[in-house]
């Protein structure tokens, strides 16, 4: 047998009505804010994430799915939309000059992340990329569609953490008194934060190794370090949030793993997920399209896991239904069956029988398990009246309805 490789799944139907419906309601959330959905490629030239993400990180460092093509150019497995976004829009240039552009994608990621609970090496994310405006407004916008897709899926008991990690010029003597800090403590630091507090400090704030974790909570804060412009901004966000009543709390040590935010960064968190707690994540981005050398465009986004929403609902069930299910009996009865499934079918009454079938019971056993909600039965005396008895599934009533009246019939109950 054949196996799938680790940190890599199959989403079966007892899954996928469940993912389905999460990302069912995204939709619906992202379009009631304007949001337009992009369908981006899930492979890209390795250098869209190098540079995008940043060569420092360890997405980029170690987590990446990377290839040669034929040609010998590198191609990478998209490990998040972000960058390949921002690629595609300055790609394809008639975004780029528009004021404003609002989009939305959701789609498998590749990451090389050690597997467990919630940490995949494929999985999927839904997301939302705003471009062309400053506006604090448009923070606040893109967290209100992350909080209000958990409050239509029902997730509860999560915490939205925020930070502004400044611009560049102000993050800039905030990084010197990071590497201050943690020259004196250089010792007490993992293999890889020695290498990063000489290469990019900020990412010791990221580091998940305990030791390293231990001493972030004595580490300077960026809060003091912000210029005028970036304070404003960061108070303007929150004071939207506090305004609308979405509740936040400020981590001053957010900085999140990728390297191109600029004042905002935000994560929605929860202990309901064992290792990991985030499962909604996003900032502002005001670099990144001059960086992809498109016309200097600020913007902000999010993007949101899947499974680990899924996991998030575990108590909800959320399972598909079949309305009709064709119970017969005899050969004789085969054709009116398959003409009546037809007939439904047209009708977008969604049905099943069985082509072989055997017994009533076999057959009902099935329409159970389809999780059907009518049943039509074709005995010898249905045929004979050129009618079918139709069973309701939940009540177990039974009712003999012409043939010629079935469809409206059922139309009407099932509405
Ligand atoms: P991220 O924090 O790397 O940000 O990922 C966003 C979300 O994807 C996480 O909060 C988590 O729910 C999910 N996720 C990440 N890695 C895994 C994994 N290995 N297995 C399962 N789920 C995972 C980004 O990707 C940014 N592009 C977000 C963003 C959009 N920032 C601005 N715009």
């Amino acid at each position: 047998m054949i196996q799938k490789p680790p940190g890599i799944e199959d989403i079966f139907p007892d899954r996928t009505p469940k993912f389905n419906h999460i990302i069912n309601t995204a939709n619906e959330v992202f379009r009631l804010y304007n949001y337009r959905e992009v369908i981006l490629p899930v492979m890209e030239y390795t250098e869209v994430f190098a540079r995008g993400i940043g060569d420092g990180t360890d997405i980029v460092t170690k987590e990446m799915f990377t290839f040669e093509d034929r040609g010998g150019r590198s191609l990478t497995l998209r490990p998040e939309g972000t960058a390949s976004m921002v690629r595609a829009y300055v790609e394809n240039g008639e975004y780029n000059r528009l004021a404003l552009c609002k989009f939305f994608y959701y789609g498998p990621m590749f990451r090389a992340e050690r597997p467990q609970k919630g940490r995949l090496r494929q999985f999927n994310q839904l997301g939302a990329e705003l471009f062309g405006s400053d506006n604090p407004w448009y923070d606040f916008e893109v967290i209100s569609i992350m909080n209000e897709i958990s409050r239509r899926l029902g997730i509860t008991g999560y915490n939205l953490l925020i930070n502004s990690i400044g611009c560049p010029d102000c993050r800039k003597p905030y990084v010197g008194e990071l590497f201050k800090y943690y020259s004196t403590h250089e010792h007490e630091l993992c293999e890889d934060c020695k290498k990063r507090l000489h290469t990019n400090p900020l990412r010791l704030l990221d580091c998940k190794v305990e030791g390293c974790i231990a001493l972030k909570q004595n580490a300077p804060k960026i809060t003091q370090f912000l210029c005028s412009d970036c304070r404003e901004h960061f108070s303007k966000t929150t004071d939207l949030l506090a305004k609308h009543s979405i509740a936040f709390t400020h981590d001053p040590l957010l900085v999140r793993g990728l390297d191109y935010y600029t004042k905002t960064t935000f994560e929605f968190v929860t202990t309901k997920l064992g290792g990991q707690n985030a499962f909604a994540a996003g900032g502002r981005y005001n670099n990144l399209v001059e960086l992809f050398a498109g016309k200097p465009t600020p913007a902000v986004g999010f993007a949101a896991g899947i499974e680990r929403i899924e996991l998030l609902l575990e108590q909800l069930s959320v399972t598909e239904r079949l309305d009709v299910y064709i119970v017969y009996s005899g050969d004789n009865a085969l054709p009116v069956t398959m003409q009546i499934a037809e007939e439904l079918r047209k009708h977008n009454i969604s049905c099943d029988f069985d082509p072989a079938a055997k017994g009533f019971k076999t057959q009902f056993k099935k329409a159970d398990r389809e999780n059907a909600r009518f049943s039509l039965i074709f005995g010898e005396d249905e045929l004979a009246n050129n009618c079918t008895t139709i069973k309701d599934m939940q009540t177990g009533d039974q009712v003999s309805v012409k043939q010629e009246s079935i469809i409206s019939f059922l139309l009407e109950k099932l509405t």
